[in-house]
């Protein structure tokens, strides 16, 4: 059920979720409403998201993964899209010294080899100086989408297969999700979209399968830490039965799928 974004809900005691994945939207919307332009919505939407990586780290979430740019977004009109290459690689310059600073560890998912030579020069950069923070990591979706990341593992098994890597009678996801771009990442607990729509837009649709789901009408550029807080209140307020029954629940610890 959505919850209302205005009702000030306190960060979960205990059951705060270890990985948040958020589809980020509603920067045009929020532009229109105020008669400025798309790309004005996109950057306040970067601003919200130093607010966001802030706000997950204090609220003792371990992993943020937000989705930026899909591969469906290049059929964007041209402008819209170099406007935002732009502002990802502004937003990877400028960020770096605070990464560093706050001990963030900055992971991407996506085919980055398709982006921009000065996005993917500045990506390799910060990824590369901020591999050894283990605390907290920010995880971007860049030309990600969970049909192509599954094309990608496809291929790659197949490829360990005929090396002898893999045995075809191992029907394992664990074995299988070793491919995916997400191997070393666990599921996300909870997706967050906002914007007020509700669908998932090709987001993690496999590492999901267990994730609660938040949808608030808030717009991206106004996502403040207490958006995010009512969201996790929310998590915290569901029961996680992984396909158990509630009873089963109350005599055994949390499964895992
Ligand atoms: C959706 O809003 C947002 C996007 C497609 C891009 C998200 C990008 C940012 C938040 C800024 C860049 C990110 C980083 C990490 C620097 P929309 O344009 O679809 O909004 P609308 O549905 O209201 O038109």
């Amino acid at each position: 059920m959505p919850h209302s974004a205005a009702r000030p809900v306190p960060a979960a005691k205990g059951i705060v979720p270890a990985h948040v994945a958020i589809i980020m939207d509603g920067n045009g919307r929020w532009a229109r409403q105020r008669g400025l332009p798309r790309l004005e919505g996109h950057r306040r939407g970067v601003e919200a998201v130093r607010t966001a990586t802030l706000a997950a780290r204090e609220l003792g979430i371990r992993i943020l993964t937000l989705y930026a740019f899909s591969v469906e977004n290049w059929n964007r009109p041209k402008a819209e899209v170099g406007g935002l290459m732009g502002l990802l690689e502004f937003y990877l310059k400028q960020e770096l010294k605070t990464f560093v600073k706050d001990r963030v560890r900055l992971r991407t998912i996506g085919r980055i080899e398709e982006l921009p030579a000065g996005v993917q020069k500045h990506l390799r950069k910060t990824i590369a100086e901020t591999a050894h923070f283990t605390d907290y990591t920010l995880v971007l979706a860049l030309n990600y989408g969970a049909r192509t990341e599954v094309v990608d593992a496809a291929r790659a098994y197949a490829a360990a297969l005929a090396a002898g890597q893999e045995k075809l009678n191992d029907r394992s996801w664990a074995t299988f999700s070793r491919y995916l771009g997400t191997a070393d990442l666990p599921d996300p607990d909870l997706i967050i979209r906002t914007s007020g729509e509700t669908r998932l837009s090709n987001f993690l649709l496999l590492q999901g399968a267990y994730a609660e789901l938040v949808f608030t009408p808030r717009l991206w550029p106004d996502f403040t830490k207490a958006d995010l807080a009512a969201a996790c209140a929310e998590y915290a307020s569901r029961e996680r039965r992984f396909g158990l029954t509630s009873d089963q629940l109350k005599s055994a610890p949390t499964p895992t799928p």
